[in-house]
């Protein structure tokens, strides 16, 4: 049974709780929270501790899960490395560049595998449509947009997630998400332009146009919008021989055939999420999960969303995207 402690009992670890309690040969025995009722909610019979530090430095685990808010990532991250070799850390990876910068050189030190949580990498249609562009199968990529929309994020403790300085905002918190997953199907573009709404401190709107050379890309992220507004996150991807489109609830192919629905198969595991969250099913949730606990059980490396991939992402975020909106 492979031991996992949980730090950070919110929104996020709610839903990570959610996954461990439906992966076989898991087991939930530590979970922390400095609101020793929310890590009571999760404990299920599982040690409790009132702060991160103290689960690791005295829990039995064999992995440990980061679900606290971003500007604590990096500390507890380092901490975490060298008590497991396992570590799973939410999105973003962190606050700054050289914060991840660190994490990367305390990885090589201590040689723990870090993944993270940059979670539409496992979301089924994502797959899919990722599978598609390295097939060939409908040509090459012409255009793409890719949107994810959302009502303002009221969950989060002492409202840390609208302070710009603790989580970055929209850009970061909810932007990084499409604009990883564009890195990984095309790689860095060869020119991009941003451009975000700024309310006060905070980015609530960020929209961004990648060119490369076969094809542009557009991401538009906000989190501005009502909360009587559904969350929603779309893409529609042209293809020199098809367009795809995920929209709605629905997947679907477009050619000159005709249109029809991509079809896949999924698994029916539906939580509410335990919070006022927007996310009612566990979809790439246990994915993410699933493929890390694997690779703990077995021993192997973790290869899909690591502590690399996302360094990357953030520095494409904070560097080349923030210079052309200056
Ligand atoms: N992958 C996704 O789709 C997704 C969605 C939402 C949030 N996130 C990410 O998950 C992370 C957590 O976000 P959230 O929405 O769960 O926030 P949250 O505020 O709901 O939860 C954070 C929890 O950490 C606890 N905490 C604070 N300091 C602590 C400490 N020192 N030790 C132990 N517990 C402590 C808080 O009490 C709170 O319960 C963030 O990095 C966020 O960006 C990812």
């Amino acid at each position: 049974m492979l031991k996992v402690g949980l730090i950070g009992c919110g929104f996020m670890g709610t839903m990570h709780a959610n996954c461990y309690n439906a992966l076989d040969g898991v087991e939930l025995t530590a979970v922390a929270d400095i609101r020793p009722e929310k890590a009571e909610q999760l404990a299920d019979g599982a040690q409790i501790y009132c702060d991160g530090k103290e689960l690791i430095e005295n829990a039995d685990v064999d992995v440990i899960d980061i679900c606290l808010p971003t500007y604590l990532h990096a500390e507890y991250t380092m901490l975490a490395m060298d008590k497991v070799k396992y570590v799973f850390v939410e999105k973003p990876v962190t606050l700054t560049v050289e914060e991840s910068e660190q994490l990367k050189a305390k990885q090589a030190e201590t040689g723990a595998f870090v993944q993270i949580g940059q979670v539409i990498r496992f979301w089924d249609e994502y797959v899919a449509l990722y599978d598609m562009v390295r097939s060939g199968k409908y040509g090459r990529v012409v255009n793409a947009n890719f949107r994810r929309i959302s009502p303002s994020p009221d969950w989060g403790w002492n409202n840390w997630l609208h302070d710009t300085k603790l989580s970055g905002g929209a850009a970061q918190d909810l932007h990084i998400h499409d604009v990883d997953y564009v890195l990984s199907l095309f790689g860095e573009p060869k020119s991009v332009s941003s451009v975000r709404n700024i309310i006060g401190e905070e980015n609530s709107y960020v929209n961004t146009f990648m060119q490369y050379d076969t094809c542009v890309v557009t991401v538009e992220g906000t989190w501005d919008l009502p909360a009587s507004h559904p969350f929603e996150a779309t893409f529609r991807v042209v293809f020199e021989d098809a367009v795809v489109e995920n929209a709605g609830g629905r997947f679907m192919l477009y050619t000159t055939d005709g249109a029809e629905e991509i079809k896949i198969e999924k698994k029916d595991l539906t939580v509410s999420g335990g919070t006022s969250g927007n996310i009612s099913s566990l979809g790439g949730y246990f994915n993410e999960l699933c493929y890390f606990t694997e690779c703990a059980k077995n021993g192997t490396a973790v290869e899909k969303a690591t502590l690399a991939d996302a360094a990357t992402s953030l520095k494409f975020l904070l560097t080349k995207e923030l210079k052309s909106n200056a």
